[in-house]
């Protein structure tokens, strides 16, 4: 288990048979041609492969944008936190009216006490540095840098308070994991004072704040486009109910056009391509970096205004859902369906690694139990919206440990049940990424632990050999390398029916619990969802 906390960051394997990620790899792909990038691809997959300690391996969400800039440390006030900032101002900075726009919805920031035109930067988080500016804030693509242009008089005291001018900040919250935040353009923030006229200027003015985030890294795998794209970047902006404008690195089409929903659901303006887009764009405030409150969990002791994954959720359900449920207007008759119908389970079904090889038996199963069974084949190349619409459908869920199982976020939280079917040697890893934030997003949570003779590795390993007879020592002895390759990468279960029935017959009561009790319990679970937001 010690091993586990490190773990967590391996599912880029996951994501190599999803179909979510099979375009995704950077701006850069295109031009390179398809070749030259898989043949890329394969060198990196192989360098992560055989790296002693390298966590993570994930070959189609790697990115291959480069920096701009060389890595620098920077260092800064390691102020202890604080909670919020006041940001904006003036969006001319030529005496328009002052409207405040709060940056920092974070519980005991150090930028809480920032000043009106000033630059803030907490680094104190492990996994993430973010950086606030409030004031005139305009971009200078040449450079990749923030300008910030404050008013005569600041400007003199700041130089006699030897205010700090400069900060650098690489926007992805994986800060310690230097091989890929190499990969994340850095983004330098400075105080400047225009020498003449035509140093401050706008093509285009947004009476919005920016908030700096990442298409790249390992964005191209689902899980971490969500854990490390969307859901930090949520927490980050949430509370400025998408009056705020996302500057992205590494911006590419395929991001945009598969996340088309959910870059809606945080923002209300067009995306900035900040790397390709040479304009000098002016805002009242910008966000540079987002937080992080662990895997695929937001805790709402540090939002000042207390957001639950819940609430992360119902954006989704919001910006999926676009004309309003049914539901709303007709509880009554929907809460009769839902009492007569069959509770819907949803098998995920992998393709190549990790694949249920007696998923047609199990599927017969599931329906003798009671459930109507609906096959998500990961790689059918639908739509994100409409796996959320299967999702929204689905009772219950069960998938074996990968990527695709990021799609529980669409699951209804305190209504649905998720089973996560764990292969050797991915128990604290399924646990970790899927079974912790599954259960607190309200979902009943069960794992399911494949036991060696469950195992395709048994086919290939004698019953002695650590590999399937003691998983963790096996690990402890051979390493990442052996998660990665083997259990991750070359093992497919057959599920024991007999124990396997026992877990659908769980998920099957509580969904019939649920639909079934006639006491309207569900649809306050619901509301209280909605409520919470
Ligand atoms: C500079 O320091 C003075 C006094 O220490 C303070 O009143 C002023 O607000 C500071 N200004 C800035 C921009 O830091
Ligand atoms: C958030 O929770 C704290 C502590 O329970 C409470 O004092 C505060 O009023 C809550 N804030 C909001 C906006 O609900
Ligand atoms: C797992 O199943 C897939 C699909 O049937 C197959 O292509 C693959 O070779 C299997 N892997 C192992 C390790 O048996």
């Amino acid at each position: 288990m010690a091993a586990s906390t490190k773990l967590p960051v391996l599912k880029g394997i996951g994501g190599m048979d999803s179909d979510d990620v099979a375009v995704a790899g950077g701006k850069k792909a295109g031009r390179w041609g398809f070749v030259q990038f898989f043949f890329a691809l394969a060198i990196v997959l192989c360098v992560l492969l055989y790296a002693p300690r390298v966590l993570v391996i994930s070959p189609y969400g790697y990115s291959i944008d480069v920096g701009l800039f060389a890595p620098t440390t920077t260092s800064s006030s390691s102020v202890p936190l604080q909670q919020r900032v006041s940001g904006g101002g003036n969006a001319g900075g030529d005496g328009g009216r002052v409207r405040e726009v709060v940056l920092d919805n974070e519980v005991h920031s150090p930028c809480s006490s920032m000043r009106d035109h000033t630059i803030c930067c907490d680094r104190s988080s492990v996994h993430t540095d973010v950086c606030f500016m409030s004031g005139d804030v305009r971009t200078d693509a040449a450079t990749l840098s923030l300008l910030l242009f404050p008013p005569h008089q600041h400007r003199h005291d700041q130089a006699r308070n030897g205010t700090s001018e400069e900060e650098r900040v690489r926007p992805y919250p994986r800060k310690w994991e230097s091989f890929i935040m190499d990969k994340v353009p850095e983004v330098r923030l400075r105080v400047v004072a225009p020498r003449r006229p035509e140093e401050h200027r706008c093509d285009v003015r947004h009476d919005a704040p920016l908030l700096v985030m990442s298409a790249g890294g390992y964005t191209g795998n689902l899980f971490h486009a969500f854990n490390d794209g969307f859901l930090p970047s949520w927490v980050t902006v949430q509370h400025l109910r998408r009056r705020v404008v996302l500057g992205v690195l590494s911006y590419n089409p395929w991001w945009a056009g598969m996340f088309s929903e959910v870059i809606s659901g945080l923002s209300d303006h067009h995306v900035v391509d900040l790397l390709h887009d040479t304009r000098t764009h002016c805002f009242p405030g910008a966000i540079v970096g987002t937080r992080y409150h662990g895997i695929l969990i937001v805790d709402p002791a540090r939002l000042r205004d207390n957001k639950t994954i819940v609430d992360f959720h119902q954006m989704l359900a919001d910006a999926y859902e676009k004309p309003p449920p049914r539901e709303t207007t007709t509880t009554t008759v929907q809460q009769q369906q839902d009492q007569q119908r069959r509770p819907r389970l949803g098998i995920v079904s992998r393709k190549g690694t990790r694949v249920i090889e007696n998923q047609a038996a199990v599927a017969r199963l599931a329906s003798s139990v009671g459930f109507d069974v609906d096959i998500l084949e990961t790689a059918d190349g639908r739509p994100l919206s409409a796996w959320y619409a299967s999702l929204r459908a689905c009772d219950a869920l069960v998938g074996v440990h990968g990527a695709d199982l990021t799609k529980f976020l669409f699951l209804r939280p305190g209504r649905a049940s998720l089973t996560q079917i764990a292969p050797l040697g991915v128990s604290p890893i399924a646990q970790e990424d899927f079974g912790v934030p599954a259960a607190r997003m309200g979902l009943a949570y069960e794992q399911y632990e494949v036991r060696a003779a469950e195992s395709s590795l048994a086919r290939k390993y004698a019953a002695d050999d650590a590999v399937v007879a003691d998983p963790e020592k096996a690990m402890r002895d051979k390493g990442w390398d052996l998660v990665a390759r083997i259990y991750l990468g070359g093992q497919n279960v057959t599920l024991d029916l007999a124990r396997f029935r026992r877990t659908l017959a769980r998920m099957h009561a509580h969904s019939g619990a649920l639909g079934r009790g006639g006491d309207g319990r569900p649809r306050q679970l619901r509301a209280a969802g909605r409520l919470a937001g």
